[in-house]
């Protein structure tokens, strides 16, 4: 049986999954990289790194699985979004990656907003520090040397892909990103590119994720150790990826991903109001589909943050379980997860986290559990949002840390009020990245088709329980509340 492989290009590292070609999971291989942040919110990566984490997984593959070459017929990708990788006319990166939790570009995006205040209309998104759009306007207005070398523009998955095969392509769910393209023509914006001088021969070619780009060039083939007539197929974005990962290939479908970011995603078969904004609207991986999501900027880090300040001797199983033992709405405690500002819905950067309706009796378990609900308020915070524009999901399925603790899942049931489920392997976008490889060499006529076999749900349905759901509703109307109450303080504080 032939074998497919996804590569998931994070932040932090790569990841390779390989399962066959009917969904059976092989072998899986990462390799780290580090972040540079030379100044306070600059955050890159150098290129090069990717490349290397890409022969390290390899190395490790062929340890793991020893017919690879053989069977080895396609590989795909999933990418970090937004980030930016610059290219002289040799195809040589010429500065290391912007990536797109830098956050240096708050003039460029004051630039953007004020010259096209429109822009909304066609990127369908709005105009944020880490999107791409702001990248290359930062470099226009900063680094004009670079500006005059630069020849190629490209996301990160992007350039994994030219490294395979030397054709340099994206896909359109990553290029929604990008605030470049027209998210409904699916074309980039001429009128976005002529405002801003940038010329078109500089960004790739967009296809479908599902297209076959090329073949492992005899180069990257040897170096790699697989056959020349690998197709490889061009991906997409991590988030619409990972989504494909868990199924949300058809309406009705949420995703709620509770990784270092929080992200609730919904699964959009028609477009979303322009002016539905701070939602994101991207495009998906299959051809006609979109899906909406916003952003909580520190989930999961809103806890590591708690554990490693307050307690790091505990495991984080001592920790839930004790949080178990603490009433719904943490007996009148309420957390917001501002602690680097937040995106959605908000889109404010000077806000910070607080603790509200701290009382004597309150013990750390009452804090934990109130990190936990707080997170989850964040999310539903983007749910809401949905349902203003008419959205709703039937059925919402958790990935990420936030799908590996029942507490929390119950949480989510009853904070979202929707049935949650899980995946029985839940391995991120690797599988997503899989799915595509997969789909593209046609053993599937669709990736709805690919994920009857290649996603599996647990049994267990966490169904919200109605005495907690109105427990939550109270809250939630109080946890709003913060945000407004607490801007103009943070506002303050961050002056001093
Ligand atoms: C999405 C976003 C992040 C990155 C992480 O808009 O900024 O989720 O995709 O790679």
């Amino acid at each position: 049986m032939a074998y497919v492989l996804g590569l998931d290009l994070g932040t932090s590292a790569l990841k390779a999954v390989l399962m066959t070609e009917i969904g059976e999971w092989i072998a899986e291989a990462s390799s780290d990289y580090p972040l540079i942040s030379e100044k306070k919110g600059y955050s890159e990566q150098n290129p090069a790194e990717w490349v290397k984490a890409l022969h390290v997984v390899f190395e490790v593959l062929h340890q793991k699985v020893p017919d690879l070459k053989e069977k080895l017929a396609g590989i795909s990708f999933s990418g970090q979004m937004h980030s930016l990788v610059v290219m002289d006319s040799e195809m040589k990166v010429i500065r290391p990656a912007i990536l797109w939790n830098d956050v240096r570009t708050t003039k460029a995006c004051q630039f953007i907003r004020e010259t096209m205040p429109d822009i909304q209309m066609i990127t369908r998104n709005p105009v944020l520090e880490g999107f791409t759009l702001p990248k290359l306007v930062w470099i226009m207005q900063n680094e004009p040397e670079t500006w005059r070398q630069a020849a190629h523009f490209c996301l990160p998955k992007d350039y994994l892909a030219y490294i395979l095969t030397g054709e340099l392509c994206t896909d359109y769910s990553d290029a929604a990103g990008t605030l470049l393209l027209n998210v409904t023509k699916k074309v980039y914006s001429d009128e976005i590119l002529d405002t801003f001088q940038i010329p078109k021969k500089a960004l790739p070619k967009l296809v479908s994720s599902t297209t076959c780009i090329g073949v492992v060039t005899v180069e990257a083939a040897q170096k790699i150790g697989i056959k020349t007539d690998v197709k490889v197929f061009m991906g997409g974005a991590d988030n619409a990826v990972a989504a494909i990962g868990a199924g949300i290939t058809r309406p009705g479908l949420a995703l709620s991903s509770i990784g270092t970011s929080g992200v609730f995603l919904n699964f959009e078969s028609n477009f979303l109001e322009a002016d539905a904004a701070p939602l994101h609207f991207f495009n998906h991986i299959e051809e006609e589909a979109f899906y909406s999501m916003g952003v909580t900027l520190s989930a999961g880090n809103s806890l590591n943050w708690f554990k490693r300040e307050f307690a790091p001797e505990e495991s984080f199983d001592e920790l839930f379980s004790s949080a178990s033992r603490i009433p719904v709405g943490a007996e009148g405690l309420l957390f917001t997860p501002y602690i680097n500002g937040e995106r959605t819905p908000y889109t404010d950067s000077e806000i910070r986290g607080s603790f509200i309706g701290i009382d004597s009796r309150h013990t750390r378990s009452h804090f934990m559990r109130a990190v936990l609900e707080g997170i989850t308020f964040s999310l539903r915070d983007t749910f809401e949002l949905l349902k203003i524009a008419g959205r709703d999901a039937a059925e919402i399925i958790a990935v990420g840390g936030g799908a590996r603790n029942p507490l929390w899942l119950q949480i989510q049931a009853d904070i979202y009020n929707r049935n949650v489920r899980t995946l029985t392997n839940e391995q991120g976008p690797g599988v997503g990245a899989a799915m595509i490889a997969a789909t593209g060499l046609n053993y599937f006529s669709n990736l709805n088709d690919c994920a009857a076999l290649f996603v599996n749900y647990s049994d267990k349905i966490y169904i919200p329980n109605e005495q907690n759901v109105r427990a939550y509703e109270k809250m939630y109307t109080i946890y709003r509340e913060i945000y407004k109450s607490t801007k103009l303080l943070s506002m303050s504080l961050a002056k001093l």
